[in-house]
């Protein structure tokens, strides 16, 4: 396995991932319906020049936030699964993209979105019994969702910096991952989705978007960080969505 010329610790990486600042913050204060809101209508709304996003914002349904944030992670789980088949076919994948996307993972959703679903799960147990299998089933994925992307990150650094990293490493989990992630966003949005919407008012919203801190999404959000604009710009290349270039940071 070839070493990556342009070396990147996971050190100077994070030096990067602390330049992130607070910025639009999402708060649910009035349901809007759910299935209105895709990833580039928030952008856009966030883009509003009448609206302050350096304080707290109203009008969004958290629900709705979630299913966005869904159809991101799809997107940057399709540019993950394409480097796993360059691998696949012996071909030279693109270990600094593929060491960014898993960065990002263990470092948004991980964090941010996964936590405020376990949150708002626990919430709806509470209130429907029967949901409960369903509930400790993605609670259990959220777990080991986190762990291997763990996992690849330490691999993936490990080949960005030269380490010979046995090809299994990489490939099978990778793989797994992908279709872990997959499976799981759909039995949220299939399952848990539709009860949270029925069984959660404001008021929990609330509770559970002032528990976890917010972070502006260091790659779909208005400001995004510089160490992911390699992946911008490949999103921006597939999907067509050049404004996602033109905005990138200096
Ligand atoms: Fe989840
Ligand atoms: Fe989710």
């Amino acid at each position: 396995m070839s070493p990556v010329s342009n070396r990147k610790t996971l050190q100077s990486a994070r030096a990067i991932e602390n330049e992130a600042k607070p910025g639009a913050v999402f708060r649910h204060t009035k349901a809007v319906r759910s299935d209105c809101v895709t990833a580039q209508s928030m952008r856009a709304w966030q883009e509003r020049p009448d609206i302050d996003n350096s304080r707290e914002v109203p009008m969004i349904d958290t629900i709705a936030l979630l299913r966005a944030e869904h159809v991101n992670f799809a997107k940057l789980l399709d540019l993950l699964d394409e480097q796993l088949d360059l691998f696949h076919k012996g071909g030279l994948p693109n270990y600094e993209l593929m060491l960014d996307i898993m960065f990002y993972m263990t470092h948004y959703p991980d964090l941010f979105h996964h936590p405020k679903e376990d949150l708002a799960f626990g919430k709806i147990k509470e209130r429907n019994g029967s949901v409960g299998p369903a509930v400790e089933e993605l609670m259990k994925q959220h777990a080991l969702l986190k762990e291997s992307g763990e996992r690849l990150v330490a691999d993936l650094d490990g080949i960005v910096n030269g380490s010979i990293v046995p090809r299994e490493h990489v490939e099978g989990p990778g793989r797994t991952y992908v279709v872990n992630f997959r499976s799981h966003i759909e039995k949220e949005e299939t399952e848990l989705f539709p009860v949270a919407a029925k069984l959660l008012r404001t008021k929990d919203w609330s509770a559970i978007d002032a528990a976890i801190k917010p972070l502006e999404d260091p790659i779909f959000g208005k400001s995004a960080q510089k160490r992911y604009a390699a992946i911008r710009d490949q999103i921006a290349r597939e999907a067509g969505f050049e404004n996602m270039a033109a905005s990138r940071p200096d």
